[in-house]
C-alpha cells in the first residue's frame, strides 16, 4: 500500500512538515472525542492546533477524528428534553446542522456527541466539487465563519450507501437528509425530485434546501411560484414517504416571509428551518469579513432570532420551527425555543466551542427549563410569544 507520506526533500519539506502536523492533530483529536469528555476545558488545548490549519483541513481532520470514534450508546438524555414534531421523537432539542456532515460520513457518531438529531447533507444527485479553495474561512475575533463551499457533495448515491451500511437501530435519533440541485443542472426541481426519490426512503425526515447563498439561482425558488410547484413536485415524489421540512434564507423582505409560510402550510410541509446563512454583512472585525459566501456564527444570532420570529407571526403557529443561526449555548438555544423553535441545530459554535458542545447545551436546558418551572421543552416553546 502506497504510504500518505513521501520521502522528505528540500522540494516538500514543507509540504511534508505539514502532513506530520496535520497526522499529530488528528491523534489529539481522536483521543479527545474518544474520551468522552464533555468539558469546553481540554478543547482550549486542541483549539489553538486545529486554528493553525486552514479552516477546510481542520474540517477534514475532525470528520477523520470522528469516523475512528466507535459508535458507542449515547449518553441518556433526560426525559424531559425529548420533543415530538412532525410525528418523530427527538431524544434532545439539539440537533446537527447540515454542512458539518455532507456525505453522511460521520452521522452515527454524532448522536454520541450529544444531538438528539443529526441533518447530512446538502446531498445533490450528482457528485460536484464545489468552489476553488480557499472557500471557507474561520472569522475568530468575531465567533463566526464565512462559507462558499458551492455544495460540495459526493452526491445520493455515495451519501445512500453510506447511510444503509448503518443500521437503523443505530440511529439514536431521527436523521435528515438535506437535498438541493447541482450547480449546472438544467432542471433544478427535477433534481429535487431525483434526490428525494432515491433519498426517502432512507430519512426520518427530507428537508428542501433552497437557501444557500452559493450556488446562483438556486434562492429564486423562494419566490412564490416556484416554491410552490418545487414543493408540489418533490411531495409527489413520496406522498406517503418521511415529513418535508424546509429550509429558508435570513435575507427575506416581510412579503417573502408571508409568502414562503402561505405557500409551505397550503402544501403540507412539516417544519420549516429558520435560516441558513446570511449575505449580509453586521460590523465584523476579521480580516475576512470582505469574503464572499454566508456568514454564520454569532454576528448571525440576531438576525437568526428575528426571522424566527417573524415565521412565527407569519405562519400564526401553524408551522413547527426549526431555529439554526448563531447558537452557542443553553441560553442561546432556550431563548430561540422560548421565541416559537421546537428544535435547533447548531454548526459555527462546535468551531469555537468544540464538538461536545451540544452536551453541554442539553445540561444546561435542564436547569434553565426547572429555573422556569417548566415540566418539559413542549411547555416552553413559545413562551415568549403566546
Ligand atoms: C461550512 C458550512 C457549510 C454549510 N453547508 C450547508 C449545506 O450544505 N446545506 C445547508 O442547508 N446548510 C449549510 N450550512 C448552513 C448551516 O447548516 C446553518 O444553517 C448556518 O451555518 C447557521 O448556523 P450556525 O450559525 O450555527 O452555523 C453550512 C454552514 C457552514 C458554516
Amino acid at each position: 500500500m502506497e504510504s500518505s507520506l513521501h520521502p522528505v526533500t528540500f522540494d516538500n519539506f514543507g509540504q511534508t512538515a505539514s502532513l506530520l502536523r496535520q497526522n499529530k492533530t488528528l491523534y489529539r483529536l481522536q483521543l479527545y472525542v474518544n474520551d468522552c469528555h464533555s468539558d469546553s476545558v481540554s478543547y482550549q488545548f486542541i483549539r489553538p492546533i486545529l486554528f493553525g490549519l486552514d479552516a477546510e483541513s481542520a474540517h477534514g481532520l475532525s470528520l477523520a477524528a470522528l469516523r475512528a470514534k466507535p459508535i458507542g450508546a449515547a449518553k441518556r438524555t433526560d426525559p424531559a428534553l425529548q420533543t415530538e414534531v412532525a410525528g418523530l421523537v427527538f431524544p434532545s432539542p439539539v440537533g446537527l446542522a447540515p454542512g458539518y456532515d455532507k456525505n453522511a460520513e460521520i452521522f452515527a457518531k454524532a448522536y454520541g456527541l450529544g444531538f438528539g438529531f443529526v441533518e447530512i447533507g446538502t446531498v445533490t444527485p450528482r457528485p460536484q466539487s464545489g468552489n476553488p479553495r480557499p472557500r471557507l474561512f474561520r472569522l475568530v475575533e468575531d465567533r463566526a465563519v464565512i462559507n462558499r463551499m458551492g455544495f460540495n457533495n459526493e452526491g445520493m448515491e455515495a451519501a445512500a450507501s453510506r447511510i444503509e451500511a448503518v443500521p437503523r437501530a443505530r440511529r439514536r435519533g431521527p436523521l435528515g437528509i438535506n437535498i438541493g440541485a447541482n450547480k449546472d443542472s438544467e432542471d433544478r426541481i427535477g433534481d429535487y425530485e431525483k434526490a428525494m426519490a432515491r433519498l426517502a426512503p432512507l430519512a426520518d425526515y427530507v428537508t428542501v434546501n433552497i437557501s444557500s447563498p452559493n450556488t446562483p439561482g438556486l434562492r429564486a425558488l423562494q419566490d412564490k411560484g416556484a416554491l410552490d410547484d418545487l414543493l408540489l413536485r418533490v411531495r409527489a415524489v413520496a406522498p406517503d414517504g418521511p415529513p418535508l421540512f424546509l429550509k429558508v434564507a435570513p435575507d427575506l423582505e416581510p412579503a417573502d416571509i408571508d409568502d414562503i409560510a402561505a405557500v409551505a402550510i397550503a402544501r403540507g410541509i412539516d417544519a420549516l428551518i429558520v435560516s441558513n446563512t446570511t449575505i449580509s454583512r453586521p460590523p465584523l472585525q476579521s480580516r475576512y469579513a470582505g469574503e464572499t459566501g454566508g456568514l454564520s456564527g454569532a454576528p448571525l444570532k440576531a438576525l437568526a432570532q428575528q426571522r424566527l420570529a417573524d415565521f412565527r407571526k407569519a405562519s400564526g403557529g401553524q408551522l413547527p420551527l426549526i431555529g439554526v443561526g448563531g447558537i452557542a449555548s443553553a441560553e442561546d438555544a432556550y431563548a430561540r425555543i422560548r421565541a416559537g423553535a421546537s428544535l435547533v441545530q447548531i454548526y459555527s459554535a462546535l468551531v469555537y466551542e468544540g464538538p461536545f458542545l451540544a452536551q453541554r447545551i442539553n445540561t444546561g436546558l435542564l436547569s434553565l427549563l426547572r429555573r422556569d418551572g417548566f415540566a418539559n421543552i413542549a411547555e416552553a416553546i413559545g413562551a415568549d410569544v403566546d
